[in-house]
């Protein structure tokens, strides 16, 4: 049990920012701090943090609390194991006496199986530093590859001693259970036989990304084809080897500071980048790329670089694994070493600066790389080319973002030789496919994977908000400084205004202003700064003290209410609403005045209606002048609106 005056101690240290901040990348925003939420599947950020009040909330997936919450949800603990969690973190004492084997059994089994690795780390690097076989044997092998000391202790290096069970005899006599040396596999028991699993090689731990040992990888030090070069630690209850990455807790402060993080595959890999000085770099560890892997890495940026052994014998097999990352929405480069090479053999040849260079040099987007490297087979053959393009734009057609697949598509037209316009018809077909295998593969695979959401975005309207209306505040927030360009009458020259000034005032001068509360509110509150070009509306918006606007604003800007594939009927062949925005303002402006002039109209209709049934035949004569007035304006809107359909 945790004393109530500790309990104190622990809430007060456990500031909700500087909690959050060991998993989410955290960007000031007002008051607030904002980020991607570490609990659903988002791009635009909607997880935010309020120092002053002490909580985190999110907008999107609706979790929120205060610093212990956070870290019972995302370590995924008990009240008591969070506040133990944070008292490590803050060094704050437990008070709990000396420890018993008895207390020890009874700690909870992850906390139980933490503290034995934690243990075993230790144990290794004492006996790689301090030990005659260590020093000899361990501490050599990393001096001879050229590690520097202050590398090997960063990553806390260590050397598992030779013999049947000397680390484990340690451990046993330090009280540590049989039975947790043997679900962290760190003692192999058989019947009544035990055994080290790492003796006599060199230790790599491999950290969770708060910091604590979670499993471990060992290398042998001789090369012998016949013993597996590297063993490493079984799945356990704190090691899931699809959800880590080797490397993450020292590298994620930099890949957030970058906004760039290397992914390549081996322990020593990582071990060479950090010597070479680039400390955004995280190891898959030999295995194929996870979705959850990707999930980590977004958390803190969603640019990564792959990087490839100038011998991988399995890049094309690999292609797969990096759909994935595309899926997940990150910007995806490729790097392909020369002949022979790792990141660990080329940074130590060239040095850290030309290693840098070479990267900046010779990384290519990954379609691009996927091309080149698929193209090499399909010269002067028809068939393997057509099934080339069909190959490429399925990668192309998983990306969510359409912004970035229409850079792709253009890409990929130069490159292939093929018209834009077949490669857009072909990623449309793509995804049509894909959104039919998901839905089948989400029956068949429920537990197994998530299954990644395609860009069909369900139409949903807040009540008491015409679609039109949405429509008009979308664009007027998402592209406020935007400038559009006008030609005027009689004129070759070509006049800009921003979209804002333009939305603002042709709503104004026709007084077409919604009668909705929230719409007035967001509306003047961008009139009202027309002039201020420091005047962010997303973040002013997004943080709005009032719920209703800021809950608005953000669904808004996470494109909730967009109906996709809309502005193709605009006439333009592009699928980017930034590129055509001279045609779409306008029209959107226009598509609001005819729903406004509409529902005057009937207003109107009634009137008269109202007005007759009185006799009072003034009133009639003066509404069918109005009537008759904004007729003449709803054949106008209709007509403007019905040209650019058209044309
Ligand atoms: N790996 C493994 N088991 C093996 C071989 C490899 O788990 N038997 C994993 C390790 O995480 C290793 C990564 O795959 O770091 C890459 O393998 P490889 O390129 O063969 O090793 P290197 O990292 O280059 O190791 P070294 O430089 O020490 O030879
Ligand atoms: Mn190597």
């Amino acid at each position: 049990m945790i004393d109530h005056a500790t309990i104190e101690r622990i809430l007060d240290a456990a500031e909700i920012s500087d909690v959050v901040s060991d998993f989410v990348t955290l960007r000031k925003r007002g008051v607030n701090m904002l980020g991607v939420c570490p609990f659903h599947n988002e791009k635009t950020p909607s997880f935010t943090v309020s120092p002053a009040k002490g909580i985190f909330k999110c907008f999107g997936c609706g979790k929120g609390g205060n610093s212990v919450n956070f870290i019972m949800e995302h370590e995924n603990l008990t009240y008591p194991e969070a506040l133990k969690w944070l008292a490590k973190k803050y060094n704050i004492e437990i008070v709990e006496e000396e420890e018993t084997d008895e207390q020890k059994q009874l700690k909870d089994e992850r906390e139980s199986l933490m503290i034995v690795s934690g243990f075993a780390q230790k144990y290794f690097s004492r006996f790689l530093w301090e030990e005659n076989e260590g020093r000899t044997i361990g501490l050599s092998y990393f001096r001879e590859r050229s590690f520097r000391d202050d590398v090997m202790k960063k990553f806390e290096v260590g050397y598992a001693p030779d013999g049947k069970t000397p680390f484990t005899d340690a451990a046993l006599k330090q009280g540590y259970k049989i039975d947790y040396l043997e679900k962290t596999g760190l003692t192999i028991k058989r019947d009544d036989w035990l055994r080290d699993r790492f003796a006599a090689r060199v230790i790599f731990p491999i950290h969770n990304l708060a910091g604590r040992v979670i499993a471990f990888g060992g290398r042998i030090l001789k090369d012998d084809k016949k013993i597996a070069k590297y063993l490493n630690s079984p799945e356990s209850e704190i090691y899931h080897k699809s959800k880590v990455l080797y490397g993450i807790y020292q590298a994620k402060r930099e890949m957030t500071r970058s906004d760039k993080a290397y992914l390549v595959e081996g322990y020593t890999d990582v071990l060479s980048m950090h010597q070479a000085g680039i400390e955004n770099v995280v190891a898959s560890s030999g295995t194929a790329l996870t979705v959850e892997q990707i999930r980590l890495v977004r958390r803190f940026t969603p640019n990564i670089t792959i990087i490839y052994d100038g011998d991988a014998a399995g890049i094309k097999a690999s292609l797969r694994g990096i759909d994935l990352v595309l899926e997940e929405g990150m910007n995806v480069k490729v790097l392909l070493l020369p002949d022979g090479e790792d990141p660990d053999s080329f940074a130590k040849k060239m040095g850290a600066s030309a290693f840098l260079s070479y990267i900046k040099e010779h990384e290519t987007d990954f379609i691009r790389f996927k091309t080149q490297l698929l193209m090499k087979d399909t010269e002067n053959d028809p068939i393997a080319r057509a099934r080339l393009i069909s190959e490429v734009i399925r990668s192309v057609a998983i990306i969510p973002d359409s912004i970035t697949r229409s850079v792709y598509i253009k890409d990929c037209s130069n490159l292939l030789g093929v018209d834009e316009e077949v490669l857009y018809n072909e990623v449309r077909r793509q995804k049509q496919k894909q959104e039919g295998d998901f839905q089948r593969r989400d029956t068949r695979e429920q537990q197994v994977r998530p299954v990644p959401k395609m860009e069909v975005p369900p139409v949903l309207t807040p009540s008491g908000f015409q679609t039109e209306e949405l429509e008009f505040l979308r664009f007027l927030l998402k592209h406020a400084n935007a400038l559009i360009y006008f030609r005027e009458k009689g004129s070759d020259e070509k006049i800009a205004v921003s979209v804002k000034d333009f939305m603002v005032a042709e709503i104004e001068e026709d007084e077409l202003v919604s009668q909705n509360p929230l719409f007035q509110k967001i509306f003047y509150d961008v009139a009202d700064n027309i002039e201020n070009d420091a005047f962010d509306s997303w973040k002013h918006f997004i943080y709005h003290p009032n719920g209703e606007i800021s809950k608005l604003a953000t669904d808004l800007l996470s494109d909730k209410y967009i109906e996709s594939k809309r502005w193709t009927k605009a006439g333009a062949f592009t699928e980017r609403e930034e590129d055509i925005l001279d045609i779409l303002i306008p029209r959107i402006v226009n598509e609001y005045k005819l729903n406004k002039v509409r529902g005057m109209l009937s207003g109107i209709e009634k009137a008269i209606e109202e007005a007759s049934a009185a006799k009072d035949f003034d009133r009639v004569i003066e509404e069918q002048s109005m009537y008759m007035n904004l007729k003449r304006v709803e054949k106008e809107l209709t007509m403007q609106l019905g040209n650019r359909i058209i044309s």
